[in-house]
Order: structure tokens, then C-alpha cells, then sequence
């Protein structure tokens, strides 16, 4: 192993405050960063959970004006939410702060000025976008265009969101404002950059070659970051709404976002020790590890290092930067704006006391190594299939039993047999697995040992049947027991991480008070005579109802965005009345109309023209699985197509569809029943 620390300090991403906190930020960074912080408790090793809202930046600005509120009445709103839920899912933060604090706002403007005084920054002045209307900058995401990339529309002034690529504002396509519309003009206005160009060198050596040991998907895209070449990166912003620049004649300026928010982790540090905090960031025997998603990796293994190494005094770099991939839903990405997501203090509120639930299922699901997918079906089979009927299953079983020969009392172990050795021998194998991975950042994995114990406790009872033994053999029932319950106190340590709602009642329920790593697989954790509370049911199955509730649910705002991305074909070019009025439009009513046999597309229509029986063939077979229902309402058709033969059917004209946002084709008819016959005019 690599050297010893004395603490470790772990980051987790500073959330957005311009919405709840959904699935996918809590697979990606809060859980893996919980279960790492609990399991190193549970080792006791001295550890810091740091976290906050990130309270700048242009989105919360945008949302503010749509809502006609201040920035800062949405960062309350938010951060209010988030830290909120984060507390009710059990993620142990030491610290839950914000960037608008005033510690942070005069960290953050300090870091900033003792860069300005070294002489790190290179000021210049550049043309940026402006917008004369609203008489403001176009900053990021201001201004959105042609991604000059993958040439896709709508790409924002900081980042495409199609292709990935960051952008500068100035090299969209065809840029328009994002608050008036208007074509921006370009004016002169001068800002501070960062010469990442100058840490090239000392991030190669520090990353690539002092830290082959990060995730592949991490070291891959620092990689291609560094080979492609660093270049200064402004670090401020015309903007009303940050931390202002702490420099004479720079009013209306801000520092940018991802300036100050990365400095949040050390404000936040400092906030909870406000004596103390400079060991966890300078002592060379602290570790950090920032836990974070994949788009955070460039700023935290390239902006914020430089950023760190230019300030100086000793600070110390990352540790590790555990960055997972995304957690799509349902197959798609999620996304805040479309509201395609599970939003946490929704799922607290559908799903009450069944935090452990979504935290079992996010980490048995997580976006380690490749994007990931949520689905409720599969949640609710986690649930049922693995929580009740392997987990909970075998506490239960062993409190039951536990309760009906002994009352309530844990039995005292006669002499173990080759059974019971093999047991624990195989538990604590799983625990050496389970630590292995949790070292290396596998929770997945981790999580997966967690539950083979809970596999051998069942196996354990399936091979020793007490409640055969305990017809004939007092002494080796009690033993099994004992041993059953020292399994489930196994289970309340290897658990923890993962699920710690569970554990905590399981370990209140044992008399247990405190819980150690070194635990798992110990013959004597809990001592015979031990009371035992009344079995509780530690999970129970979720039914089909709840699931369907939440699938509707997405069903709706499905289709509610599809509704909303929908735009109408733009308008055809002129027609000269004379040649439309010569298309013979008249109103027929249905008197057959049934599939055309073999051919998958064709409805074949007898009408009723007032002349006859006309028959047309129409390709709306796949828009009407019952075409029955057709007959006897009334169509609009054109009369005066020349025949032609689809099938072998002579085909007599043609009727009108209208064509809906999805493609479907709905058949046009007159608003009230009108003669057969009758022409549209
Ligand atoms: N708010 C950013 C995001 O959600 C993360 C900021 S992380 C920090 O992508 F390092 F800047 F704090
Ligand atoms: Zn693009």
C-alpha cells in the first residue's frame, strides 16, 4: 500500500443551487462519497466530509429572471431543498455550506488576490459578446448558437451539450441572446486568465506519471486534456451575481464559477474548523479525494491543481479523483430542464423511510466504470428479490427463531463445529474482498460482498435447519443461534456504508452500541445473554402499484416535453388560388373499413359519397390498430386524384390526416355531421 495519513479529507462536488438534487448527482457523487466517509469511520480513521451549494454562476441568474425573483431567493429555495434531503438519505456530511457565505465569498476573493499580487494572471482585453437590449455581456450560458463542433443547434457559450466540447462564447455560430433574443455585437472588456499553459508540465508529472493508479476513465481524460495542450482560461465574468473581483477598477466583474466554487471546499473546511482547517488542506500527511462526475474531471485535475499550485503555502493536491460516468433514466439522459429525473426529495416524500432502498440500488447500479441505467422495475426487483428476500430474509429468520426458543435471549455457544468455522472462515474472506474494493473505490463490488454474508448467514440456516436440531439437540441449537446472530452483527457492520438506516436499527436491536470494521466475521460480537428487541422487519417488498405510479409519472412528463419540443413544419411556398381550388374536397361517411390483408400499412375505406360506394386505400394502418372504430364517422377525402391501384385495389382518392407532434396521423372530419357529399370549401 502507499504511505500512511493521518486523516483523509473527502470533497464531494458542490451542487448547483438552481434545483433539487436528483438520482444521478446521488449515484455519481453522494452515495460513493458517503459509503467511503462511513467505512472509514467505521475503521476509524479521522476523516472530513466536506459539501455545499454552488450559488453562482449564469444558470441561477437565467432562472431568477425567468421567475422574476433574485438570484439569491433561488439559492435559498434550492440550497434549503438540497441540504434538506441530503440529511434525510443519511449522507454524512461534517459540513453542508453554500458560496454565498461571507467565509467563503472573502476566501475566495483572498485566493484571488494573492494571485493578482504574485503576478500569476495575464490581463487582457478581448471582444465578447454583448447584448445592446438587455445592455449586458453574454457570458457562458447567455448566449447559445451552432456548436462550431458537431454543428449541432442550441450549443451554450460554455459547452456544447451534444458533443461534449467547451466553447468559448465567441465561437458559436450564429450566436443569439439568451435573454432577448438579439444578435449580439462584440465589445472590447478585459478580464483575468489563469496561464494554465505555465502548470503543463508539473500536471503531466503529477498526473500522468504520479497517478497511474486513478480510474482509467479519469487518467484518460486528463490525458487527452494535457496532449492536446493548455491554454489561459479567463477566470472572471461581466456579471452581477459572484464574488466580485477584488481589484480596483474591475466593478460589474465576478470571479467566474468554477473559480470560486472549487475554493468552497476549503471555505467549508475552514467554517467547520475555523482553527483547525489548515491541517486538512496543507499537512502533507492529509489525503483528499474528491469524489465528482465525469463532466467535473477537467476542473478538478487540471483548473483547480493549478489553481492550487499557483497559490502555493503548501497546499496539497488531490489524492484521487474518483470521477464515475452518468446514470441515465429509463434510457435516457437525464436531464434538470426537461425535468427527466427522480428528484431526491420527491423520492423522500413517494417513498417514505426507504432511504436505504435507493441508496442500495444506486450503489448495486453505479455509473463506475461506463454510464448507467435507473429503472423502476429494476429498483423494485432490487428491493424485493435482494433486500427482502436475502437480506432482511435472514435477520428476520434469525430474530424469529431467536424470540421462540429462548425468548428474546441469545443462547451461549456449546463447541463449534467444522460448519460454523467454515462460516465464519467464509465471511471473513468476503470481508477482505469487500475492504479490498472499498479501498480501491468498487462499491459495486463492495456492495456485492456485503450481500455473499448475507447469502452465508441463509445458507448457513438452510444446512444446520435448527428448527430440526431443536427437537433433538438443545446444545447445538443454541450454538447455531449464537452463531446465526453473531452473522447478522456482521451484517450491521458490513452494511453500514451502503444501507445505515438498517444497521443502525439491526444494531439497536442487537444491543450493540458501537460498530468497528475488524467486526465482520468475529465468532463473539455479540456475548450469550444478550436481550434481543422484538423483530422488526428491516424491508418490506414494494408493489406493483408504486412502481406503476412512478412510471406514469415519467410517462407524462414524456410527453409533456414532447409536446413542448414540437415545431410545426415551416410554411410551404405560395399556392395560386386557381390551381388549390381546383382539388375537389368533399365529406364522405365511413361504411367499411378494415386492414388490406398482407400489406402491414393499408387500410382499405368503402364511403358513402352521396353519389355511391367509393373506395380509397389509405397508409394510416399503423395509426388505427382497430379500424372498426372508423366506421360511421365522416372523413374529408379528395375526389378527383386519378385511380390508381394499391394491392390490387383500385383506390379512389385520397382522405386527409393530420399529422401530430409524434408523426401519428389522426383522420380530418367535419366538426358536425354534414350530408354525404357535401364539399369542402
Ligand atoms: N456545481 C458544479 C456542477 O454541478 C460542481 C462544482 S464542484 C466544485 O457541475 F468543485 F466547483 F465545487
Ligand atoms: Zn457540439
Amino acid at each position: 500500500m502507499e504511505k500512511n495519513y493521518k486523516r483523509t479529507l473527502i470533497t464531494t462536488a458542490l451542487p448547483y443551487a438552481n434545483g433539487p438534487v436528483h438520482i444521478g448527482h446521488l449515484a455519481g457523487v453522494y452515495v460513493p462519497a458517503d459509503i467511503y466517509a462511513r467505512y472509514l469511520r467505521l475503521q476509524g480513521r479521522p476523516v472530513t466530509m466536506v459539501g455545499g451549494s454552488d450559488e453562482h454562476g449564469v444558470p441561477i441568474t437565467i432562472k431568477a429572471k425567468a421567475e422574476g425573483v433574485t438570484p439569491q431567493d433561488i439559492v435559498d429555495r434550492y440550497h434549503t431543498i438540497i441540504k434538506d434531503s441530503f440529511r434525510e438519505l443519511g449522507i454524512s456530511f461534517d459540513v453542508y455550506s453554500r458560496t454565498t457565505s461571507a467565509i467563503h465569498h472573502d476566501m475566495a476573493s483572498e485566493f484571488f488576490r494573492r494571485l493578482y499580487d504574485k503576478g500569476v494572471f495575464v490581463e487582457r482585453e478581448t471582444e465578447q459578446l454583448y447584448d445592446e437590449e438587455a445592455g449586458q455581456f453574454l457570458a457562458d450560458r447567455y448566449v447559445t448558437g451552432e456548436c462550431p463542433h458537431c454543428h449541432a443547434p442550441g450549443a451554450y457559450g460554455d459547452q456544447c451539450e451534444k458533443c461534449g466540447t467547451s466553447l468559448n462564447a465567441t465561437d458559436l455560430i450564429n450566436p443569439r441572446s439568451a435573454i432577448t433574443g438579439n444578435v449580439p455585437v462584440l465589445r472590447k472588456t478585459k478580464h483575468w486568465y489563469l496561464p494554465l499553459d505555465r502548470y503543463e508540465e508539473a500536471l503531466r508529472r503529477w498526473i500522468l506519471e504520479g497517478h497511474k493508479e486513478w480510474k482509467t476513465n479519469v487518467y484518460g481524460q486528463c490525458k487527452s486534456w494535457l496532449d492536446l495542450g493548455l491554454q489561459p482560461r479567463a477566470v472572471s465574468r461581466d456579471l452581477n451575481w459572484g464574488v466580485p473581483v477584488p481589484v480596483a477598477g474591475a466593478e460589474g466583474k465576478v470571479l467566474y464559477v468554477w473559480f470560486d466554487a472549487p475554493i468552497g471546499y476549503i471555505s467549508n473546511t475552514k467554517e467547520l474548523y475555523p482553527d483547525s482547517w489548515q491541517t486538512w488542506w496543507k499537512d502533507p500527511e492529509t489525503r483528499i479525494i474528491n469524489f465528482i462526475g465525469k463532466d467535473n474531471i477537467v476542473f478538478h485535475c487540471i483548473v483547480f491543481p493549478a489553481m492550487l499550485m499557483a497559490y502555493g503555502d503548501n497546499y496539497q493536491l488531490p489524492d484521487n479523483v474518483p470521477a464515475n460516468e452518468f446514470l441515465n433514466l429509463e434510457g435516457d439522459k437525464i436531464s434538470t430542464s426537461r425535468n427527466w429525473a427522480v428528484w431526491l426529495h420527491e423520492y423522500l416524500r413517494d417513498f417514505p423511510g426507504k432511504q436505504d432502498v435507493l441508496r442500495y440500488v444506486l450503489t448495486a447500479n453505479a455509473p463506475e466504470t461506463k454510464d448507467n441505467d435507473f429503472t423502476w422495475r429494476d429498483f423494485q426487483a432490487r428491493n424485493n428479490n435482494e433486500l427482502v428476500a436475502i437480506l432482511g430474509n435472514f435477520i428476520n429468520r434469525v430474530m424469529v427463531l431467536t424470540h421462540k426458543y429462548y425468548g428474546g435471549t441469545v443462547p451461549a455457544a456449546g463447541e463449534l463445529t467444522d460448519t460454523d468455522r467454515a462460516a465464519f472462515a467464509e465471511i471473513r474472506t468476503a470481508a477482505v474482498e469487500q475492504t479490498r474494493a472499498l479501498e480501491t473505490f468498487h462499491f459495486r463490488e463492495a456492495l456485492k460482498e456485503a450481500m455473499n454474508i448475507a447469502r452465508i448467514g441463509n445458507r448457513y440456516l438452510q444446512d444446520t435447519e435448527p428448527w430440526k436440531v431443536v427437537k433433538t439437540d438443545a446444545l447445538r441449537t443454541a450454538t447455531i443461534m449464537n452463531v446465526a446472530t453473531q452473522i447478522c452483527a456482521s451484517l450491521a457492520v458490513a452494511f453500514e456504508p451502503f444501507t445505515p438506516f438498517m444497521s443502525a436499527r439491526l444494531a439497536q436491536m442487537l444491543s450493540l452500541p458501537t460498530l468497528r470494521w475488524d467486526m465482520i466475521g468475529r465468532e463473539d460480537i455479540i456475548a450469550a445473554g444478550t436481550v434481543i428487541a422484538e423483530p422488526q422487519l428491516m424491508f418490506e417488498k414494494i408493489d406493483d402499484d408504486a412502481i406503476q405510479a412512478q412510471m406514469d409519472r415519467l410517462a407524462r412528463i414524456k410527453e409533456e416535453n414532447r409536446v413542448k419540443a414540437f415545431k410545426p413544419a415551416p410554411q410551404a411556398p405560395d399556392v395560386d388560388f386557381d390551381t388549390f381550388m381546383k382539388a375537389d374536397l368533399r365529406v364522405g361517411t365511413v361504411l367499411e373499413c378494415e386492414k388490406v390483408p398482407k400489406a402491414d400499412k393499408l387500410l382499405r375505406f368503402v364511403i358513402d359519397d352521396g353519389i355511391g360506394h367509393r373506395t380509397i386505400v389509405s397508409g394510416i394502418a399503423a395509426h388505427y390498430p382497430d379500424p372498426s372504430v372508423l366506421v360511421g364517422t365522416q372523413v374529408c377525402f379528395i375526389a378527383n386524384l386519378p385511380p390508381r391501384k394499391l394491392r390490387g385495389i383500385e383506390s379512389q382518392g385520397m382522405i386527409l390526416s393530420a399529422e401530430d407532434a409524434d408523426g401519428s396521423l389522426v383522420v380530418m372530419g367535419p366538426s358536425k355531421p354534414v350530408t354525404p357529399g357535401a364539399q369542402v370549401k
